[in-house]
């Protein structure tokens, strides 16, 4: 429950990067040595993962603000659909489980509700790797005597498919090549923590990566980059309730197009090192954003960046080219009284000079955090459904608002029947 109206100020510190740390949990199937993570947030989806990996043989240990992992013994190289279908990254495992262990039977996903998301490209670029695949009763059953490296071209560009090859590169026999490779901050921050394991790795954050297979990989430490789209949900979230906000311990460098868009809207950013400050120079203008991959403006920022285009002077213009079914948030804004048209991949947002308060239903992650931040803006009570969608990526979401003067609450959704 929201009581908007109130401009968020303050301090807000950021936390560890779910799409960063979700790959990393995953390298730890690649090593019988230990593996320490330092600023894991705390999140659904971490959780669900780490649970993904105790039941394949990882050993678990949370520490304060970290993990303390190893898998000496990798004996059920298996992930179930139970688990997968809450989670799409558990298809993170599948490199990992084959490099190490030659053999995985993984869940394939399934739809979801931002789009079709098929996998076909993780599964393409391990069968030149050398694994034979087959489709079985809705799971990859996947086997290899040990992967040898091979030159992939991935056709679209794909995070999760570049951090799958990526690790199960690491032990194969030679070179791999990865072209039109992902250049996520997370997809260079995995390669970090793989060289910190003893990988040979070149060229990650470019779209051609080069890993060198070794034998093995040993004990290793990484600290988890900070998430940039919460950095960035925290920014919109200032701007359009004309606050003033600065974030701790976040990654300015990784933020770019973001920035460079809020600045187009009338904030004003300042940088002093891992802090970034952002206020408005006047009115909100909006800002039109069209979605590609890194470095360009991230898919998982367009609804934010919508929210507040619903409250801006003129009209903007948002084009979603990475997932195809990524506005499940416009008729929830439209309930709180936002005018927004769509035709096809694209939103034409035409600004209002406010927003009402009422009820509305998270379908996704990042459409939930639209809402939140609508729900800031709105005059009276915004009630969120299905928050749980929040839960799964930002940590302690509502303490953090509240620090920042917002009037947030969870309450119990009300028992049905
Ligand atoms: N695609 C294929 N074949 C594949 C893989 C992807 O056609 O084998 C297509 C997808 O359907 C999509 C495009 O390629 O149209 C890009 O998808 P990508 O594979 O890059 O997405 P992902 O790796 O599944 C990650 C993030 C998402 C983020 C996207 C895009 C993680 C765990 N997830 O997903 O994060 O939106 O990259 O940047 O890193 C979120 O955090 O809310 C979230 C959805």
């Amino acid at each position: 429950m929201i009581a908007g109206g109130r401009p968020l100020r303050g301090e807000v510190r950021i936390s560890g990067a779910k799409n960063a740390a979700l790959p990393i949990l995953c390298a730890s199937l690649l090593s019988a040595q230990a593996l320490v993570l330092d600023n894991l947030p705390e999140l659904k989806d971490v959780d669900t993962l780490v649970r993904l990996l105790q039941g394949m043989g990882v050993h678990a240990e949370r520490q304060p603000g970290g993990i303390h992992l190893a898998c000496p013994d990798l004996h059920t190289p298996v992930a179930a659909y139970e688990l997968v279908k809450t989670m799409r990254a558990s298809i993170l495992v599948l490199g990992p489980l084959l490099a190490r262990c030659g053999q995985a039977r993984v869940s394939l996903p399934g739809g979801c509700a931002i789009g079709e998301r098929p996998v076909d490209l993780h599964i393409k670029g391990l069968e030149a790797m050398g694994a034979r695949i087959s489709i079985e009763h809705g799971y990859i059953v996947a086997q290899v005597d040990r992967l040898r490296g091979a030159r992939i071209f991935m056709d679209t560009i794909t995070v999760t498919g570049t951090e799958n090859l990526m690790m199960a590169a690491t032990l194969a026999d030679g070179i791999t090549l990865l072209e039109n490779a992902a250049r996520e901050p997370e997809v260079i921050d995995l390669a970090e923590c793989l060289i910190a394991m003893g990988a040979r790795i070149k060229g990650h954050g470019t779209d051609l990566i080069t890993i060198e297979g070794v034998p093995a990989l040993h004990a290793a430490r990484h600290r988890v980059m900070p998430d940039r789209i919460e950095s960035g949900t925290f920014l919109v979230a200032a701007a359009a309730t004309q606050g003033d906000v600065t974030l701790r311990n976040t990654c300015p460098d990784a933020l770019l197009a973001v920035l460079d868009k809020l600045y187009e809207a009338n904030a004003s950013i300042d940088r002093n090192g891992d802090s970034l400050r952002i206020r408005m120079r006047g009115p909100n203008l909006g800002v039109s954003v069209r979605t590609a991959p890194h470095p360009a403006f991230p898919t998982d920022m367009q609804a934010q960046f919508m929210a507040m285009n619903c409250v801006a002077e003129g009209t903007t213009v948002i084009t979603e080219t990475i997932f195809e079914n990524r506005f499940m948030h416009v008729q929830e804004l439209r309930r709180l009284g936002a005018n927004i048209e769509i035709e096809g991949n694209t939103a034409i947002i035409r600004g209002v000079p406010g927003l009402e308060g009422a009820d509305v239903m998270a379908t996704d992650l990042r459409a939930s955090a639209s809402l939140v931040i609508a729900g800031l803006i709105a005059q009276g009570e915004t009630r969120i459904e299905r928050i749980y969608h929040l839960d799964r990526g930002y940590e302690h979401i509502e303490a953090k608002l509240m620090g920042l003067g917002a009037d947030i609450r969870r309450v119990a959704a009300p028992a049905i029947g």
